[in-house]
């Protein structure tokens, strides 16, 4: 669970009906990985948790498990108690001892409370039973894990929001956030509904909803790094693949159109509609951005991009003509999330774009398409973002063609879509000039991204790519907002990188990089092959591969993920898992 981030981290095992052995501790698991693995520890059930602070500071004592008063209930959580500081004024005048800051021991000292009174037929509850009777005194949200000293071969697993999913074996139960933490080691999951509680014990598994496994989609060379150093430079040497698994099987060049199998049961509403609300965060509201650009200019549909954290506060005004868009790697990022319940509840079509298979976004929008980019491990997203630009590419000639896009138009587009992997590999066989380029620019401590168009939403995901990783401070903005503002900050020690394909604006950015030359600035050009002036105006250039205006987005983000990842080693990061970052924001 590494990859997903954290500051902190614990487990505990049972041997028996012994105490458990009890591990905190804040910091790196691989700073102790060898003193670990030298500690002999029977057991053969145990927690184990990687926490992102919420509530409370980073310290061993906030750590996970937590504990109850006699240390008899043992606790791991991922989400957020919300009412925990009622629930724990009311457990301290009932005497409970808490030994911790968070939200989550609260549920330790309910459950010893519920174990310790009787249930209303007069008899001693079992541990399920006073895990049940606890959450619903709990308001908030959760994937959790419950273990006591008197069942020591019992875990108890519940979950309202949070990701938890059940990895099966014929003589084992391997519980966890994420399926990449189960794919070394099984191949059959189940994923738990909201509000259901499930009792696994050595040999059961027991589901309110009895269910057979699926098939894990992941396998176990999917999730780990190879050869790469990284797995960001793995995966970033995987987009042009991120490109061949979405288009595979749904391009249809001889009637200029896109099928899409999970649309197919709504494809005459998808056709009603007439405004899309575009929802996601981070790097996938940045490919939301560059769909809203392609849906409006080529399938002529009204759109509108937000943030998740801010459309959830929003009051926007919809009718039975409004569907929306959820664009989501992992499918858990609580803000995207609660856009969707929001909008379902006001009857919105929801359509799912998500990578993260059986996800909880792939599970409650009413339809959808998996992106198929692959697990996504490196903190910093790449190979899915560029797996979300082809996708809503795909979903503008498929919504275009409902509409007024003519088979020429949808034609064009679908099989230029055909040649962007092969495109994509001849800007990748070039990385070596890239990492030259960062040799140069290492010294910088700010850097400008401008794009205009297709390519202003790429100035943004460029800027944030190399702040995520590299600590440096990085802004994007449309090349034309330079001179309302931000030309001020332009100087010889502030490179700016100008995304410049030949395309409808590309004059324009070149006037934008006169701006910026004009105040002594150095320029990066993305610019596109064959345009040999450019050199003449600007200080470095990385060529991409021509393509259709509104793919220039799918190659032109390519170098800027070098750039970052490149930039990140040359400034000795730890690149996957960067500071007080989370590659799956399941917190509001
Ligand atoms: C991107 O590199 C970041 N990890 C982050 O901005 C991410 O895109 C955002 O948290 C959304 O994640 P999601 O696609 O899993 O919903």
């Amino acid at each position: 669970m590494e990859y997903r981030g954290y500051d902190s981290y614990g487990f505990c095992v049972f041997n028996g009906d012994k105490s458990p052995f009890l591990h905190k501790k804040t910091g790196k698991i691989s700073d102790v990985e060898s003193e670990l693995s030298n500690l002999d520890v029977p057991g053969c059930a145990g927690l184990a948790h990687t926490r992102w602070a919420t509530t409370g500071g980073v310290t061993e004592e906030n750590a996970h498990p937590h504990f109850d008063c006699r240390k008899e209930i043992f606790v791991v959580h991922n989400g957020i108690i919300e009412n925990y500081r009622e629930l724990k004024e009311q457990l301290s005048q009932e005497g409970h001892k808490f030994s911790s800051e968070t939200d989550t021991e609260v549920i330790a000292h309910l459950v010893e409370k519920f174990l310790e009174n009787k249930n209303e037929d007069g008899q001693k509850r079992s541990l399920e039973e006073a895990v049940a009777e606890a959450l619903k005194l709990v308001k908030g949200t959760y994937g959790i894990l419950v273990m006591s000293k008197s069942e020591p071969q019992k875990i108890v697993a519940a979950r309202l929001s949070s990701p938890l999913l059940i990895g099966v074996n014929d003589d084992e139960y391997i519980i966890a956030s994420d399926p990449v933490a189960i794919a070394p080691y099984a191949k059959k999951i189940v994923n738990l509904d909201d509000y259901e509680i499930a009792v696994i014990t050595p040999d059961k598994l027991s589901l309110a909803r009895e269910r057979s496994a699926e098939d894990l989609e992941y396998t176990s060379q999917e999730v780990e790094r190879g050869d790469y150093d990284h797995f960001m430079l793995k995966e970033i040497m995987e987009e042009p693949e991120a490109v061949e698994n979405a288009i595979r099987g749904r391009l249809m060049p001889e009637v200029g159109s896109v099928k899409f199998g999970g649309l197919e049961n709504s494809a005459e509403k998808l056709r009603s509609l007439d405004r899309l609300l575009l929802i996601g965060c981070g790097t996938a509201h940045y490919a939301a951005m560059v769909g809203e650009y392609m849906l409006e200019e080529y399938a002529g549909i009204k759109c509108e991009t937000d943030v998740g954290s801010e459309f959830r506060y929003r009051k926007p005004i919809v009718d039975d003509k409004t569907g929306a868009i959820f664009i989501s790697q992992s499918g858990e990022t609580a803000d995207t999330l609660a856009c969707l319940r929001e909008l379902k509840q006001k009857g919105v079509t929801s359509i799912g774009i998500t990578n993260a298979i059986g996800s909880t976004q792939s599970r409650e929008t009413s339809t959808g398409i998996y992106t198929r980019s692959g697990p996504e491990i490196a903190v910093a997203s790449t190979k899915a973002f560029i797996g979300q630009v082809a996708t809503m590419a795909m979903l503008t000639v498929y919504l275009g063609r409902q509409r007024e896009m003519s088979l020429v138009t949808g034609s064009r587009i679908v099989s230029e879509l055909d040649r962007v992997p092969e495109l994509g590999r001849q800007i990748l066989a070039k990385r070596e000039e890239i990492k030259k380029l960062v040799e140069k620019y290492k010294g910088y401590r700010d850097f400008w991204y401008i794009g205009r168009k297709y390519n202003a939403p790429i100035a943004l995901e460029g800027a944030l790519k190399l702040k995520e990783i590299s600590y440096l401070h990085a802004e994007g903005v449309p090349g034309g907002e330079l001179k309302h503002g931000s030309l001020a900050l332009v100087d010889k020690d502030f490179p700016t990188i100008a995304i410049c394909p030949s395309d409808s604006v590309y004059e324009k950015m070149v006037s934008n990089i006169h701006e910026v030359k004009a105040r002594g600035g150095l320029v990066i050009a993305i610019a596109t092959q064959g345009n040999e002036d450019i050199k003449n105006i600007v200080d470095d250039v990385i060529y991409i591969p021509k393509t259709l205006e509104m793919l220039t987005p799918l190659l032109a983000a390519i170098p800027l993920h070098l750039f970052a990842y490149y930039m990140a080693i040359a400034l000795g990061r730890d690149v996957d898992r960067p500071r007080n970052l989370a590659k799956s924001v399941t917190v509001e």
